[in-house]
């Protein structure tokens, strides 16, 4: 009787609509390209390309180690994967009142950074903390790029990230996009989303081709998901990497 039950438990969660639905688009999401590690290489290559910085960084093989810049530094409390050897040992909180304090080895707070990259932790409130911490050290030309802005359905943007038995499994983009939602109303700053990899946005001072910024009032003033999934488009600046890139190159040759 048990196992039937629980052969009738799994049947559900296999022909249910919302679990069908969020492997599905898991599915789209991976078969996308290109990745991050790319989008962040072309930014490079359009600034002087000295300093990178990057917050949250796990296994340096899957992006860190195949960026582009003479001067690349990596913060990771190392929570996920603890035989990497980041240069800085630390949330991003810390790291970043440790570089205010002059309490670093390897920089000190005169340090711009061409592309600041923050994948850490992905909690709204933490990603503005990172945003706003970034934007101090950040050349006037420089990039602000953003991991997981784009998450498919509410459930990959659940904020508990160890609740796997949600249909979107392991799968997790945290709610990131709420942070970078706010700061596309940013006065100082445009900013677009590369429709690719669980979404990469990116927010400069620079203005760049279909880069743009939303009006001051904010028209989901409570960040519902069913609001950014109706919008997305628009709220997020969801544009093709390839695209932009071709039209970007056409314009400039
Ligand atoms: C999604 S992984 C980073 C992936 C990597 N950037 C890449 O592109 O392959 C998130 C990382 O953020 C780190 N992390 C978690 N909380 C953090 C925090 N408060 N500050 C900085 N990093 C944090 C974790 O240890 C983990 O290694």
């Amino acid at each position: 009787m048990k196992i039937i039950k629980k052969l009738k438990k799994v049947k559900s969660f296999l022909t249910d609509k919302e679990f069908a639905n969020a492997k599905n688009l898991s599915h789209v999401e991976r078969l996308k390209s290109p990745v991050r590690t790319e989008i962040i290489n072309f930014l490079l290559t359009l600034t002087d390309c000295n300093n990178y910085l990057e917050i949250g960084v796990r296994d340096p093989r899957n992006n860190f180690d195949k960026i582009n810049c003479p001067n690349k530094y990596s913060v990771d409390p190392e929570l996920e994967f603890k035989s990497n050897q980041v240069d800085f040992k630390y949330t991003s909180d810390e790291f970043f009142s440790k570089l205010k304090n002059n309490e670093l080895k390897k920089i000190d707070n005169t340090i711009k950074f061409d592309v600041v990259f923050i994948d850490g932790l992905h909690i709204s409130s933490q990603v503005e903390k990172d945003i706003i911490n970034s934007m101090h050290y950040l050349k006037e030309n420089g990039f602000i790029v953003l991991h997981d802005c784009n998450p498919p359905t509410i459930h990959h943007q659940r904020e508990d990230y160890q609740f796997i038995n949600s249909p979107a499994g392991i799968l997790w983009n945290g709610t990131t996009w709420k942070a970078f939602y706010k700061f596309r109303h940013h006065k100082d700053f445009n900013s677009i989303c590369f429709d690719t990899d669980w979404g990469v946005g990116v927010l400069t001072k620079r203005n760049l081709l279909s880069f743009n910024k939303l009006s001051e009032t904010i028209d989901n003033n409570y960040f519902e998901y069913s609001i950014l999934d109706e919008k997305r488009k628009q709220h997020l600046n969801l544009i093709d990497f390839n695209y932009w890139k071709k039209e970007l190159i056409n314009l400039n040759s």
